[in-house]
């Protein structure tokens, strides 16, 4: 039988485990991404987003969150690769602004020299443009697991995605002022 250290250090034991069975999942997934075939068809970006902010949502109604998002986003694309995409780019959003009264949360586009670049932006705790370059590598955290949770494998998921599809991915980011994600596809 455990005693009360024991029990602590066990369930940080089997916290670890489960993170690590986590990572291991999510870095099997990334690898596969170089590999399956994709399938593009027209999608319309909006509905899968307001799939996935509805269960952010119903995740923490206790939240004061608003969402905007632009409707009919028609784009070729696989629509399981691209909500993956999404959904990691929408948890960013959601938890990079964690500590705000008000969140606000925007996803649509912009036209430049004839081509759609879409943006998710938030208003969080946004990050030092310095490190930029960092972002979208593996296992690269410009927070500490402490301050917010997390591997560092999404946006590195993210950016084989649009890769995948021929697409670009860029981010902008001030200190407590937000972040934007923006993509081609
Ligand atoms: N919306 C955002 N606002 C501020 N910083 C962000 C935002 N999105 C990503 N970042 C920074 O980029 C880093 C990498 O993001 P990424 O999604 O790859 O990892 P993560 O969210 O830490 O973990 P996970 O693997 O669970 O997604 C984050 O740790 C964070 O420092
Ligand atoms: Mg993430």
């Amino acid at each position: 039988l455990l005693d009360e250290q024991g029990k602590d250090y066990f369930m940080r034991v089997k916290k670890a485990s489960q993170q690590m069975g986590q990572l291991i999942d999510d870095l099997l997934k990334l690898s596969r991404l170089t590999r399956v075939q994709i399938h593009p068809e027209y999608t319309d970006l909006a509905t899968i987003a307001e799939s996935i902010t509805n269960d952010l949502k119903a995740s923490d109604p206790e939240r004061e969150v608003e969402f905007v998002i632009k409707q009919d986003m028609v784009a070729r694309a696989d629509p399981n690769l691209i909500r993956i995409a999404l959904q990691n780019l929408f948890d960013n959003a959601w938890k990079y602004t964690r500590k705000n009264k008000k969140t606000s949360i925007e996803f649509s586009f912009l036209k430049k020299d004839n081509q759609v670049i879409y943006f998710i932006k938030d208003n969080g705790v946004g990050f030092d443009m310095q490190y930029v370059d960092k972002l979208f590598g593996s296992f690269q955290r410009l927070h500490t697991t402490q301050e917010f949770e997390g591997s560092g494998i999404g946006l590195a998921t993210v950016q084989r995605i649009i890769h995948r599809h021929f697409g670009r991915i860029w981010a902008e980011g001030e200190i407590n002022k937000g972040a934007t994600f923006f993509f081609t596809l």
